[in-house]
């Protein structure tokens, strides 16, 4: 609805824009003297038009870009500076071990994720095996992955990325309590 008032007014002021730049190019081969005072006045308002371009755009802008998810999250991950609960995870050929192994639901989670050998993809499965969130596992880095579950239940890490013969066994279990 906002985006369409502003498309509508972003429309009407670039066809006067449009409008103002053809009247002035259309009589500047003609133009004389005696043409001096309309065309300081064409000046003038497409002056004032462009200053009123620029404030409304500048007012779209900062009013449509706050809506932009990246914005959000980052309000968001303001607001959870602190997160309630902080979950080590820590990735090896071919186990999870995860510290604590339960979280509280409706509290966020701050998972930080490493590996102790090899790339390994950490991913959180819900109760119905969908994929909530995920990062990657890798030695020498400390991952960190925010989420906040909703749903209390038996979640699942499992390794999204191959890293050798039992890669698919490499799988771990937590829960996610009531609160
Ligand atoms: Cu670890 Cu695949």
């Amino acid at each position: 609805m906002e985006q369409d008032v502003v498309w509508a007014v972003s429309v009407v002021l670039m066809a006067a824009l449009a409008a103002v730049f053809l009247w002035v190019a259309w009589g500047a081969p003609t133009a004389t003297a005696d043409y001096g005072p309309i065309r300081a006045a064409a000046y003038r308002s497409r002056r004032w038009l462009t200053a009123l371009a620029v404030v409304v755009l500048v007012v779209a802008n900062f009013d449509t870009l706050s809506e932009l998810p990246y914005i959000a999250m980052a309000r968001a991950r303001a607001a959870t500076a602190t997160p309630a609960q902080t979950v080590h995870a820590v990735g090896e050929q071919w186990d999870w071990t995860l510290q604590p192994d339960h979280v509280v639901a409706g509290h966020p989670v701050e998972f930080h994720v490493t590996s102790k050998d090899v790339n390994h993809g950490f991913a959180i499965y819900d109760p119905e095996l969908r994929i909530v969130a995920q990062t990657q596992a890798m030695p020498g880095y400390d991952n960190v992955l925010r989420y906040t579950f909703t749903e209390p239940g038996t979640y699942q890490i499992l390794c999204l990325e191959y890293c050798g013969l039992a890669h698919h066994e490499m799988k771990a279990t937590f829960k996610v309590v009531a609160h």
